[in-house]
């Protein structure tokens, strides 16, 4: 039998191989090459065909140096050769619906469910296309540390919000893959249980406790459990609930 860690086929093996990447090459992919990567993001499945994303590329070099700013000064983002911005999209949902003679309801909170996870699995498929072609990606959603000036910036309308951003581009650094929960803690049958996870939470501490020491990056002395106690210690983004109330997601 072959191991839980060893890759049954390339697409597995692709998957596994991720990381972030946090340094680029500073050029800019052509428009041609994001359409492509954005385009096999789109053929993620969406909630009732709703396909409740839109995409900002930010190419403006002071928009992304804004940008950088609100993200605590993550300067990849404006050095990567692409830089989005992944919005949930009720706007057009409301002028299609409008434009098949219909009047949208809004503020629901399943409508905000449904349009998070739109934008998610597109950008995640957005992800896997551009690391097929060897390029590195990051996730940024420090974008939600003042997401009002993003949504000024982008000039996005109500019922629009930007979830995360994305940087893509040439790698210049070759980062370890970060260990993972095993399988074992995630992947349950019928029920919920927590039985017999501490044992294995406690194993990975160590697994990542090791990574961190000896990553060629970024060293440091922590562990898994002590980041999520640092983590979730306190209220993070607390503005978040009244900045999407005020674009329309009222959350009913
Ligand atoms: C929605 C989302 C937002 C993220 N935001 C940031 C960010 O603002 N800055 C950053 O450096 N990494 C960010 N990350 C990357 C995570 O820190 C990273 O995926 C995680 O630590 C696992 O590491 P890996 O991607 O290298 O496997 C984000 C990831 C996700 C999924």
């Amino acid at each position: 039998m072959t191991s839980i860690d060893t890759p049954p086929n390339a697409t597995h093996e692709l998957l596994r191989s991720h990381r972030s990447i946090r340094k680029f090459v500073a050029e800019p992919l052509s428009h041609e090459r994001v359409s492509h990567i954005v385009r096999s993001g789109l053929s993620a499945a969406t909630s009732s065909n709703l396909q409740a994303t839109t995409v900002i590329r930010v190419t403006d070099p002071d928009k992304r140096a804004a940008i950088a700013e609100v993200a605590g000064g993550q300067r990849y983002i404006e050095t990567a050769g692409a830089f989005l911005v992944w919005c949930a999209d009720l706007d057009r949902t409301r002028r299609a619906c409008a434009m098949g003679g219909g009047h949208m309801t809004s503020g629901m909170t399943e409508q905000f469910i449904i349009a998070t996870v739109d934008v998610a699995l597109a950008a995640q498929n957005a992800v896997i296309a551009a690391e097929s072609e060897g390029l590195g990606i990051c996730y940024i959603g420090a974008i939600r540390n003042n997401p009002q000036v993003v949504a000024d910036l982008l000039e996005l309308p109500d019922h629009v919000y930007p979830v995360f951003g994305l940087c893509i581009g040439v790698p210049t650094q070759d980062p370890e893959v970060k260990p993972r929960l095993p399988v074992e803690v995630v992947l349950k049958e019928n029920t919920y249980s927590a039985e017999g996870e501490a044992d294995l939470i406690a194993a990975y501490d160590e697994t990542l406790r090791e990574y961190y020491r000896t990553r060629t990056g970024n060293n440091k002395v922590s562990c898994w459990t002590e980041e999520m106690a640092r983590l979730t210690e306190g209220e993070r983004r607390p503005h978040m609930r009244a900045f999407l109330a005020d674009r329309g997601f009222e959350m009913r």
